[in-house]
């Protein structure tokens, strides 16, 4: 038997290419210390979920079925869990099986170790989430943005997936999925999966609720199982893209995202077929953590990049990029998140370029670049500049320990610096083969060095050298060798304000037709010096503090908490109630409590109302800088 599987798989699957035997077999060796799972004794292969949304309870409950891969001799299969209501657990036939749940540890949860009979390949565990939940948010009616039915969604990366089902929640461990989710008849459901039931279907017995049934079937890391309910509308956007937001927000969400279905095509242009079928967005409501979150066939996006004129699309792109490096090629442990992130950050940047020109690029790069330069300045100073490297050991931390601008845009300038020593023609055909190479596996850093070695500087001790590859990835602090991105745009911004600063009033600055680029340059620009007059100035003639833009505005905010600005004080308070995109608000709070009297006083007020209104992920970063 063991035999004509393994003859099977060879015979269908394509030749192995060449080049990809010793990075795979470097990154299986990987050990993923954010896991309790033993995948080479028992691993999951596939979810199967049965699970029935509870919005006056606050919780999902029902089933997650696991399909299993064992070695002859396992006798248990060890999964992750954090905060769950383990109810039962059975085999495919539904006899009881022994399990256990272990010791809860703050950041890992609990594992949960099911006994095994002989040869068993499926188990079922009936189970409840908890008010712990960190997963997920249940909002009621008032915290969406159409007031008028509650909304729930998960968030799973890095290791939150364990809270709301319970499998083996390593980024190594790819499985498929299917699940049937049954909702309040006004709400629908929507998963990073295939739509196999867009309209629902009655629920026998329960006139009041339908089910959405999804499935999944490429083998994706667990942190993407995504899932949101709500009142939820569509529009297509294109061919194979479309939009998901609450009725109130899609028009809007549709008029923003006009380019998206332009953006596949020139992602694939650069580097090869998108993979997953359908590209659609759910814009969430404002308390969604994340800018985006690259859940696929369905990235969740936040609000506030509807400025209303397209300007902040490049995160569209990030997310769509994502779809290559991090859904198709995965970081198989946190440690290795700059593989992901590094590499969209790059692969977002190119596809801007190919659709809105280089000058636009320029910008964002040097946007970019600036925010670099203020993390690695951040950490040094605080005495982390261990936290400044690529590839950083996170065991016995919180992956989010790791989460900073070093990993995105460290990343992306390292790729930039391969890319310049090889020449653009070389590099793109060597990422168009790394996707292709590792499509569906998971990589680790050791591992993409050997491919980047084996596939790409072929023994070519000079090139290495001069890319100066370890030091990118192991070293603090930036190599010397970093390209500091050029705009000419920026160049004529950074006049404007040497006039302003040299006495000019705002009204003889020269900012006709400035995109938000432009105008993030002018902010970031802003010396520390600027009075109190001066920030009333350029307030009366731009209008920053009515800025619906929500990263001009963040900007014009932080001036406004350094240099005291009071009429700012409302416009801070509602954007600080109004959302809860952690970008944000975190680094405002901070600024806040950096102020003595009434900076700390004004953070612990506004908190105080506005923390039940965040998600988990949101107020955990919060509560380290507030209390
Ligand atoms: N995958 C990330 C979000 C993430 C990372 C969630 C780690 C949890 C843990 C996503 O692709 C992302 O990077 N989002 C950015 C936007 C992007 C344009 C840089 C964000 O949310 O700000
Ligand atoms: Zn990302």
């Amino acid at each position: 038997m063991a035999f004509a599987v393994l003859f099977t798989v060879s015979a269908c699957s394509p030749k192995p290419d060449e080049g990809s035997a010793a990075p795979l077999a470097i990154a299986a060796k990987a050990v993923d210390h954010h896991s309790y799972a033993k995948p080479l004794e028992a691993r999951v292969r596939h979810v199967d979920l049965d699970l029935t949304a509870d919005f006056d309870r606050k919780i999902l409950s029902g089933t997650a079925a696991l399909s299993l891969e064992t070695e002859p001799d396992a006798r248990q299969v060890i999964l992750d869990t954090k905060a769950l209501n383990i109810l039962g657990v059975t085999d495919a036939a539904g006899a009881p099986l022994k399990y256990a749940l272990g010791k809860s540890d703050p950041i890992l949860g609990a594992p949960l170790t099911i006994e095994l009979p002989q040869g068993a390949q499926k188990v079922i565990v009936r189970y409840e989430t908890t008010n712990k939940t960190e997963a997920l948010q249940w909002l009621s009616p008032s915290q969406t943005a159409g007031k008028q039915h509650p909304f729930l969604f998960s968030q799973g990366q890095a290791i939150l997936t364990r809270s709301w089902l319970p499998t083996q929640d390593s980024p190594a461990i790819r499985q498929t999925y299917s699940a049937r989710i049954v909702t309040p008849r006004a709400l629908k459901a929507v998963m990073s999966a295939d739509m196999l039931t867009p309209d629902g279907e009655d629920v026998i017995d329960a006139p009041g609720k339908k089910a959405y049934r999804f499935k999944m079937d490429e083998a994706i890391p667990p942190y993407l199982i995504a899932i949101a309910v709500g009142e939820i509308d569509f529009r297509p956007l294109g061919k194979r893209t479309g939009v998901y937001a609450e009725k109130v927000t899609v028009e809007a969400a549709a008029d923003e995202f006009v380019d998206v279905e332009k953006m596949v095509g020139a992602a694939e242009k650069l580097y090869g077929p998108y993979r997953w079928g359908r590209y659609d967005i759910l814009v969430l409501p404002p308390s969604f953590p994340y800018g985006g979150m690259e859940n696929p066939r369905l990235t969740f996006a936040t609000p506030t990049i509807l400025a209303g004129d397209r300007s902040l699309v490049s995160l569209v792109a990030h997310e769509l990029a994502h779809s290559w490096s991090g859904n198709l090629v995965t970081n198989a442990t946190w440690n290795d998140f700059w593989l992901n992130e590094g590499f969209t950050v790059y692969f977002e940047n190119r596809i801007m370029e190919e659709l809105y020109g280089k000058d636009r690029a320029a910008m964002l790069r040097t946007l970019g670049y600036q925010d670099l330069q203020d993390t690695v300045k951040g950490y040094m100073d605080d005495k982390h500049p261990e936290l400044t490297a690529l590839y950083i050991d996170l065991k016995g931390k919180h992956p989010d320990d790791g989460f900073s601008e070093i990993p995105y845009e460290k990343g992306a300038s390292f790729l930039r610096v391969i890319e310049d020593t090889v020449g653009r023609r070389r590099f793109d055909a060597y990422l168009k083969g790394y996707f292709n190479r590792y499509a569906f596996k998971s990589m680790t850093t050791d591992a993409f060095i050997e491919d980047l070695s084996e596939n790409l500087l072929k023994g070519d001790k000079a090139l290495e050298d001069k890319i100066n590859v370890r030091a990118w990835i192991y070293d603090p602090g930036l190599p010397t060798n970093i390209i500091v991105p050029k705009s000419d745009a920026f160049d004529k911004v950074d006049a404007q304000v040497a006039a302003f600063i040299g006495g000019a009033a705002p009204a003889e600055l020269q900012t006709t037709d400035w995109t938000t680029q432009e105008w993030q340059r002018f902010l970031n620009q802003m010396p520390e010096t600027l009075t109190v007059d001066q920030m009333v100035s350029l307030d009366d003639r731009f209008k920053f503090s009515a800025s619906h833009n929500s990263e001009i505005l963040f900007l014009w905010l932080k001036l406004a908490i350094a240099h005291h600005y009071e009429p700012a004080m409302p416009a801070l308070e509602t954007f600080l109630t109004s959302q809860g995109r952690r970008k944000f608000i975190t680094p405002l709070y901070r600024d806040l409590m950096e102020r003595p009297g009434w900076g700390q006083a004004m953070a612990r007020r506004v908190y105080a109302e506005a923390r039940s209104g965040y998600h988990e992920v949101t107020r955990a970063s919060v509560d380290k800088v507030v209390n």
